[in-house]
């Protein structure tokens, strides 16, 4: 299997690469920093909001990998705040990279995709897609747009042999909520109200959402497509 994962220099990107090469994939991280990957995961300079710096990026990673199986569109950023505080360069700029990010890869990806027997894409979602979070409302937007996008595209690719489904975390412990955690004014208060929200008391592992999206890319899910999965200690369900 060969595999392009975005956002692979850091968090749950980093974790599914290594989870994926652990399973004997070729794996290649795109990243804006991709200084923390390492062998045998394949490191590749990439911005998700440039369509030349994507298509170089999925050219090189096909030619290095010798095809392409499956996609994880994982790059993402955040943003708090309401409609009122947000500005519209934050809109602009946190849907350029969560969600026209995975048209980009897509349409990079898709004619490579389209030659292999397991192809597979995996989008990462979030619990932001379906709660209504406060402070959340640009980012549970542009996630609510990536679980509607991973269904049109099921929809889409289905006779391709091409399957795309979502995972949807809850928190995760990664660098991002770590950098959350030190912005805020008591980062212990923060920290013990973000594991309060899920019911299992306790935030998920980066490795936790690897798993979840080494399953969709996996043969072991080729019944699967148009799905979203939640790895979220419950905050969906219960
Ligand atoms: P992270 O910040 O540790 O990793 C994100 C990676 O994406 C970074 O390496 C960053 O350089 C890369 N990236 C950002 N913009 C990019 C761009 N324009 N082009 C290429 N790469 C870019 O974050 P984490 O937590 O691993 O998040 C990964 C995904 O998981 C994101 O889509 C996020 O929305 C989603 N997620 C994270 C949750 C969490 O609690 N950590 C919860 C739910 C979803």
């Amino acid at each position: 299997m060969a595999a392009v994962v975005t956002g692979g220099g850091s968090g749950i990107g980093l974790a599914t690469a290594r989870l994926l090469a652990e399973r004997g994939a070729k794996v290649a991280c795109l990243d804006l920093d991709p200084s923390g990957v390492e062998e045998p995961l394949l490191g590749l300079t990439a911005d998700v909001t440039d369509q030349d710096s994507v298509d170089a990026a999925v050219a090189a990673a096909v030619e290095r990998l010798g095809g392409l199986d499956v996609l994880v569109n994982n790059a993402g950023i955040g943003a708090q705040g309401t409609v009122e505080t947000n500005s519209l360069d934050e809109w602009h700029r946190v849907l350029d990279v969560n969600v026209l990010g995975i048209v980009r890869l897509s349409r990079a990806a898709l004619p490579h995709l389209r030659r292999s027997s397991n192809a597979a894409i995996v989008n990462t979602c979030s619990i932001a897609a379906t709660a209504g979070l406060p402070q959340r409302a640009l980012y549970s937007a542009s996630k609510g747009a990536v679980q509607s996008l991973t269904l049109a595209m099921a929809a889409d690719h289905v006779a391709d042999g091409i399957r795309v489904n979502c995972v949807n975390p809850g928190t995760a412990d990664t660098p991002w909520v770590g950098r959350l955690l030190d912005a805020a004014d008591d980062p212990a208060a923060e920290r013990a109200a973000l594991e309060a929200r899920q019911p299992m008391g306790r935030l998920v592992s980066a490795q936790e959402v690897a798993a979840a999206i080494a399953y969709l890319a996996s043969p072991v899910a080729a019944a699967t497509t148009g799905t979203a999965l939640f790895v979220d200690g419950g905050m969906q369900g219960l």
